[in-house]
């Protein structure tokens, strides 16, 4: 059984292809896993604002000084945190923006990537806080920019993951997805057929090791 958190940062609800793919990878950890929990968040829905000052000096400042705004400030990430890790396995779902990530998922990345929380900092640098954790990342594309330096989703939500102990991370990637013709269908046919071959590949190393 997991606990899965699915997190959508799509403008565009169900037709967002990130979301739709990424809602067949969880159908496939629940029949792989009977019983397991979805908790599923909506990041156009939830409209987190951009981190401000106030709001990260909540985290910081001892709780006996704040007023009643700055701790409901303080909960909004202490929330967040408390979420991600009662979850053992995270699906982003994560369309391509501008040459980047959601600004929506940025906003909630800054709130659950917290130095004392989710990840502390050593004389050798940071040491992630969150363990035991599998993440799958499904990304959708109008282009096509996978392995090329344009791509700057995989480093960077790879990097911040790991910043946090999370280094366990699968990428699907759905792409070319405006550029006309056969592509669209082709590219999501792709990814689906890639999910299932992740399955498959667990499947088989579940029989293996049940032999
Ligand atoms: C505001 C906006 C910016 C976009 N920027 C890019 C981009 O820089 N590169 C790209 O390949 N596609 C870009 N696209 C196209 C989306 O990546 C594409 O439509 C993808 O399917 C979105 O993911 P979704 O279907 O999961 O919502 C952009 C789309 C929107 C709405």
């Amino acid at each position: 059984m997991k606990r899965i958190l699915f997190i959508k940062s799509g403008l565009f609800g169900d037709d967002s292809v990130s979301t739709q793919i990424a809602q067949s990878l969880v159908d496939r950890l629940i029949e792989k896993h009977p019983g397991s929990d979805v908790s599923r968040i909506d990041l156009d829905e939830d409209d987190l604002p951009h981190l401000d000052a106030e709001e990260f000096n909540s985290w910081t400042a001892s709780a006996d000084k704040l007023d009643e705004k700055q701790k409901a400030l303080a909960a909004r990430s202490d929330n967040l945190i408390d979420q991600l890790l009662s979850h053992d396995t995270l699906v982003l779902a994560v369309p391509m923006y501008n040459l980047g990530i959601p600004s929506t998922l940025k906003a909630w990345i800054d709130r659950v990537t917290r130095a004392g929380k989710t990840f502390r900092y050593t004389s050798e640098g940071p040491a992630g806080l969150v363990s035991g954790m599998q993440a799958y990342l499904v990304f959708a594309r109008g282009g096509i920019y996978r392995d090329t330096p344009l791509d700057t989703q995989t480093g960077y939500l790879t990097s911040v993951l790991g910043l946090m102990g999370i280094e366990d991370v699968e990428s699907i990637y759905a792409e070319g997805l405006n550029m006309g013709g056969d592509a669209r269908d082709q590219s999501i046919a792709g990814a689906m057929a890639r999910v299932e071959k992740l399955f498959a590949e667990y499947q088989k190393e579940l029989n293996y090791a049940a032999a």
